[in-house]
């Protein structure tokens, strides 16, 4: 099933309803949280500040973004990372961990750390958006699919499903065309185009799969691509919704923390790179730097954006983030989220809620 269809079709009344009662919650939420830091005075100050309504509606979806990305990795964490106090949960598969770390020795740091900066973005923006008054995002009542039984992974509900992902890997050839740029209606083939059809595990399902080392390597191969799918879009996203910002302070939100996502995304590229060439079934990881591959679009060593057209063919190429372009960037986000799978088993009425919050991002304007 392609989830993208569960994003077309609105019930208007229902959706705002159920926005309205899950903000609420989550305000509850957030102001008890300030309250016990005994910050009240502050947060009663904060509130008297107006917060523009495009920049409140492209911060909540940023929020839910966020929250989603923080499950993800949350997920990736307890199993290839670091549990930790920093980032509780799990207690870590040594056999997954041992092969994700075939792409660097230092991978369960990274993975630990991407991790928390997730859940410091998802709380810092409700944190503000309550500081102003604004509904703030909770999506805990979504955390409904299952989670991996493989030892290490705590058994609680999640929001996304990591176990049956098709990987765009297109960023890959995007970043090092120099003559092409999406903004200007480009598409770019798959790096590892079996891994961007069918539905294949980033994480292991259950100890079953730990017991082919082939096996295993291609899971954690598909989790080495996947950091970057996710932080790609990441990078992306923060970049288009910035163009649209009216507030000086929420733009400062949005170019701090977007940084940040580039830096994400800046690392995993480089370690997607050094994935282990294999064949598991009908997947496909061939080795990207021996013909017919290899050279400027599959090396794996060229991690730097290559310049490319930027704006107009008329001025000299530049190296640039890509895509740029702010129409229709919140639902193109969640649409590439849902294409991958990301989302599989989850309700219509989270569909719909995330829809929502996207055509309301969409419609701001500066
Ligand atoms: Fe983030
Ligand atoms: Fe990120």
């Amino acid at each position: 099933m392609n989830n993208s269809e569960n994003l077309t079709g609105t019930a208007s009344g229902r959706r705002s309803f159920l926005k309205k009662g899950i903000a609420a919650a989550g305000a509850a939420t957030v102001g008890a949280g300030i309250l016990t830091n005994g910050k009240l005075a502050f947060a009663e100050e904060e509130k008297k500040g107006h917060l523009d309504a495009g920049d409140a509606a492209i911060l909540r979806f940023l929020a839910a973004a966020e929250i989603l990305e923080t499950d993800l990795w949350q997920q990736y964490n307890e199993l290839a990372g670091i549990p930790d106090p920093e980032v509780p949960g799990g207690s870590g598969n040594p056999d997954y961990t041992a092969a994700v770390k075939f792409l660097d020795g230092d991978m369960d740091q990274y993975i630990h750390d991407n991790t928390e900066d997730e859940l410091t973005h998802e709380q810092f923006i409700n944190a503000y958006l309550a500081s102003k008054g604004a509904d703030t995002v909770n999506l805990d009542h979504f955390r409904v699919l299952p989670s991996s039984l493989a030892t290490g992974a705590q058994q609680i509900g999640r929001l996304t499903n990591l176990m049956q992902l098709a990987v765009d890997t297109t960023w890959y050839t995007r970043y090092r065309s120099r003559t092409k740029n999406p903004d200007f209606g480009d598409t770019f083939p798959n790096a590892i185009p079996t891994l961007a059809a069918g539905e294949h595990p980033a994480i292991p399902r259950s100890d079953a799969d730990l017991s082919d080392p082939n096996h295993l390597q291609a899971i954690a191969n598909t989790a080495g691509f996947h950091f970057a799918t996710i932080e790609q879009g990441g990078t992306s996203l923060y970049a288009q919704l910035a163009q649209r910002v009216t507030g000086v302070e929420v733009l400062r939100i949005l170019l701090s923390i977007g940084g940040t996502e580039v830096m994400h995304f800046q690392t995993w590229q480089d370690k997607a790179g050094n994935f282990k060439p294999l064949t598991d079934g009908s997947l496909v990881f061939p080795d990207l730097n021996a013909p017919p591959l290899g050279g400027e679009d599959f090396q794996t060593n060229l991690i730097m954006p290559e310049p490319t057209i930027f704006l107009s063919r008329h001025f000299p190429p530049c190296s640039i983030i890509r895509p740029t372009e702010t129409k229709g960037a919140a639902m193109g986000a969640l649409k590439f989220l849902s294409d991958s799978h990301l989302f599989l088993g989850q309700s219509k009425a989270f569909f719909a809620y995330l829809t929502d919050l996207a055509e309301d991002a969409d419609d701001a304007k500066r």
